[in-house]
This record gives C-alpha cells, structure tokens and sequence, in this order.
C-alpha cells in the first residue's frame, strides 16, 4: 500500500516518528488480526451513558480527534454511528481505513488525514466529540481547541476527553497536561458521566497519570 505524506503538526517529529513505527508494524499484520477492534474502558463508559441516558446510536454524527489506528471509530460505526476522524499520520489512516474495510464499515467512516487544529469546527454540530490522548500535543492550542471541540457538541450531545496527567516522565517540550482541577472547570456545566484517574505503570520506571471524563452538554448551553 502506498502512504500518503504525513502532515505538520506541532508535536515533534520524533513523537510522531515512534507512533508511525507503531501504526506502520500494525500494517503489516494479517487482515483477522486487524479485525480485532479493542476500546478501553473511557468508549464503554460512553456506550453506558448512551444507554442510560437512552440515546440512539443509529446515525449520530460524531467526530474524533487523534484517532491513531481507528478502534474507537469502528466500534461506533458498529453501533451505527457515522463517523469523521482525523489524524495527521498517514500510516494510522491508512491501518484505520484497512480495518475499515475488513469489517464492512466503509460506508460510516470518513478518515481525514489532516493536522487536528486550524480549521474551525461548526459549532453544536456533532453528537458526540473525542479526543483520546491527543489534544495535549497541541500544546499552547490544548485549552482553546479543547474548547473548541466542546462547541462543536449538539445540545445533549457528550464529549469523550481522555488526557495524561502527573506523574509522567519528563518530555521536551512538556506534554501540555490539563489538569483534573482544569478539565473540571471547563466541563463544570455539563452532566459528568463517567469522571476518572488512573496511575499505569507501563514499564519499569515509567508510572503515568491519565483523567479523563464523559460529560453530556446540557439541553440549553449558558
Ligand atoms: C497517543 S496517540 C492516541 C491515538 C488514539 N486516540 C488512541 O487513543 O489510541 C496520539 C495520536 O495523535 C496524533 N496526532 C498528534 N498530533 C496531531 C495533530 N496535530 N493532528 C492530528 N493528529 C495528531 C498522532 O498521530 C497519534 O495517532
């Protein structure tokens, strides 16, 4: 398959270099193997909001930020949903649309290859927003396209945040981490759904910090 260019971001390169060497090795893999579409447990928290909060899933419009190797949008193309998703790594478009294909969901997904940041998102048009370990590449841009992307949200439509948070190793330049408090107080009016914090050892001398949250905007946006 040929890959595309990737495009400038402003993370570095060497960030990106190591996720393309992740999305490149999964290129290689067999198409049963692709087929597998793992979510963890912040895009189960959603589908548990969704349901009890009795939301139909056919047919909501939903946009994903940083959407690496494509699991989160083929899970919510099964459900029904139609999906556009963006990132700036050619090679994870490229194992996302395979995936894609194998499993028949062509039709519900749109990958965008394209920087996350600097193009205006329609405001209250999506019914759900998510951004999974992304934004905080964006650095100076994380709080105003975080509150960007909360625009975009419909009325009673529910944002997916997930982000790092201490304790991290230290990286040049720093990761821009929003905060438990900070992300708190920009979801202050919204319904929390699911609001949580985790330390995961990842390897020997490698402990990090994630939050995330599920939160529904409010019928009527103050
Ligand atoms: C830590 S990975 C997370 C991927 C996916 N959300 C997940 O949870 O598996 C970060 C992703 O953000 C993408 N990325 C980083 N900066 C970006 C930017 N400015 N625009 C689009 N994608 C970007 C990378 O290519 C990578 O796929």
């Amino acid at each position: 398959m040929t890959l595309g260019d990737n495009v400038d971001v402003v993370a570095p390169k060497k960030w990106m270099d190591g996720w393309d060497k992740i999305y490149s090795q999964l290129l290689q893999k067999t198409d049963d193997e692709l087929a597998r579409v793992d979510v963890g447990h912040r895009v189960q928290q959603l589908e548990h909001a969704l349901a009890i909060t009795e939301t139909n899933t056919i047919g909501l419009k939903v946009l994903e930020l940083g959407s690496g190797e494509g699991n989160v949008a083929c899970y919510l193309a099964k459900l029904g949903c139609k999906i556009v998703a963006v990132d700036a790594l050619a090679s994870a478009i490229a194992v996302a649309q395979r995936k894609t294909k194998i499993l028949g969901l062509f039709e519900q997904i749109e990958f965008r290859l394209d920087d996350m940041d600097g193009w205006p998102i329609p405001a209250n048009n999506y019914d759900i927003v998510i951004a999974i370990q992304s934004l905080q590449y964006l650095f100076d841009r994380t709080i105003p396209r975080l509150r960007e992307a909360m625009d975009a949200v419909q009325p009673g439509g529910f944002f997916v945040y997930s982000g790092n948070i201490l304790p991290h190793f230290e990286t040049d330049p720093p990761i821009r981490f929003i905060s438990e408090e900070e992300i708190r107080r920009e979801f202050k009016d919204w319904t929390l759904h699911a609001f949580g914090t985790e330390e995961i050892l990842r390897k020997p001398d490698d402990l990090r910090g994630y939050v995330w949250l599920i939160a529904r905007k409010p019928m009527i946006h103050k």
